[in-house]
């Protein structure tokens, strides 16, 4: 028997389960599940599938978790009060406990054809992915099911068991439902590493714009994406987060603070300010190097002669925030065309920061995922005495991975920068 002990306790609190049960005769033991979740102070709300239904009734889950369960996709009244969309996007994490054989299938295709699916769907990057399957033993180990276990696996969904021994069949195997203090363990590890409670993380992001009159301006290609993704990343670890946001589309990641500026001045007195209470500031913002000396208050005319725009440089906020704070954690990035690593070391020194993030850009850049605007990025890691690349991934996966590293820095943990969160497909 598994005790939990209190620090897995700990990381659990507040923490936003979304439980998926599906048709197995280990439903029973979800009920279980959910009450211990809720001991260890967790919000949880539970999907069921149709088959779930069969073996244990909704009331029972509606009782321990103290949510409503949700059953239907195509139900309105359930969309217009939280819908797919908005449950998948409320979880931390979505853990299906117990995973049918079938839903496994369902889940390596993508389907969208049931509430539970399609909310594993909806939730793509935003909330980590856990399955724990159960199911007879010859099931389990069938040729079909393990291969999509595979695949599961490519996609970072994190495994858990499932168990051996004696099966409610008569059948001795692997495929029993891993017992629910097991399950929260796992759980609780998904968290913990990277864990940043009670800290705050202030984060810039996005380009910024340097007026050269009021309807021009110089600027550069950034999105924000990066950033934005580290912001979510950060509050996931249980980080308060202050997001300094140039101007940029997104929608600000939940439960982040967000304050929004427009120029490199604007944004480097905001941080200035918000330094005062942060513990640590990653520095993903494409700051203007320079800005126009002055800006014409009425727009330019054009005229036929050349214009010389005679440029200030604009003060390197990063540096500025390192050299007024010396105990803050600092995490800079690194945007390169050429020598990625010489020029990212440089600027580790020079600026005096605990951590930089470098990566490729332009069209020099030697990935497929150039960083400005992408979906995807390459990362790699220096600090002193060290480095990690962080293969190709969606922002926001890479994200998940920075701030986990940033987290056993800062937690003083450098000797072990590899992950002991147990995605299949890591490292
Ligand atoms: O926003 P996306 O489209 O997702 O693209 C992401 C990104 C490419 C913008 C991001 O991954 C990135 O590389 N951000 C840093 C861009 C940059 O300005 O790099 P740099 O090498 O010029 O600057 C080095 C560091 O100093 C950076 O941490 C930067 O935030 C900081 N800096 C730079 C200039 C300045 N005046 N003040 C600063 O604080």
């Amino acid at each position: 028997m598994i005790l939990l002990n209190s620090a897995a306790m700990q990381v659990l609190t507040n923490k936003r389960i979304l439980l998926g049960v599906t048709g197995s005769i280990a439903a029973y033991k979800a009920a279980d599940l959910v009450r211990r979740l809720r001991e260890a102070g967790a919000e949880v709300r539970v999907v069921m599938t149709r088959g779930a239904t069969e073996f244990v009734t909704p009331m029972t889950f509606q009782a321990l978790s103290g949510n409503p369960v949700h059953l239907h996709l195509l139900d309105t009244d359930a969309e217009a009060g939280m819908g797919h969309i908005e449950l998948a996007r409320w979880a931390d994490v979505i853990l299906i406990a117990p995973a049918s054989a079938d839903f496994i299938a369902r889940l390596t295709q993508g389907r969208a054809d049931d509430l539970l699916a399609a909310v594993c769907l909806a939730g793509g990057d935003k909330a980590p992915l856990a399955v724990a399957p159960a199911m007879n033993a010859q099931m389990w180990a069938n040729e079909a099911t393990q291969e999509n276990v595979r695949l599961l696996s490519r996609r970072s969904v994190l495994l858990l068991g499932p168990d051996e021994g004696e099966q409610a069949c008569g059948d001795v195997g692997a495929g029993r439902l891993l017992a629910p203090e097991a399950i929260i363990a796992q759980l609780a590890q998904l968290f913990a590493p990277g864990s940043l409670s009670g800290r705050t993380v202030l984060v810039s992001a996005g380009p910024t714009r340097e007026a050269i009159d009021p309807v021009r301006y110089l600027s550069n290609h950034s999105s924000g994406k990066m950033g934005f993704s580290i912001a979510a990343a950060a509050q996931a670890a249980g980080a308060k987060v202050i997001l300094v946001a140039g101007p940029v589309s997104l929608a600000g990641p939940d439960r982040v603070e967000r304050i929004d500026v427009i120029s490199a001045m604007e944004m480097h007195d905001v941080i200035l300010q918000q330094a005062k209470t942060a513990d640590i500031f990653i520095s993903t913002a494409a700051v203007a190097d320079y800005r126009p000396a002055e800006a014409w208050s009425e727009k330019l005319k054009k005229e036929d002669r050349e214009l010389s725009l005679k440029m200030l440089p604009n003060p390197d906020i990063l540096a500025v925030v390192k050299q007024q704070f010396p105990r803050l954690f600092c995490v800079g990035f690194a945007a390169e065309t050429q020598h990625l690593a010489d020029y990212a070391q440089q600027k580790l020194h020079k600026k005096g920061i605990e951590l930089v993030a470098a990566n490729w850009v332009g069209p020099a850049a030697e990935t497929t995922a150039g960083a400005f605007g992408s979906d995807e990025n390459v990362l790699h890691l220096f600090w002193r005495g060290g480095d990690l690349v962080l293969e190709q991934a969606s922002k926001a996966k890479l994200a998940r991975r920075l701030v986990e590293v940033v987290a056993q820095h800062f937690n003083g943990g450098q000797s072990k920068i590899v992950s002991n969160i147990h995605f299949l497909n890591k490292e």
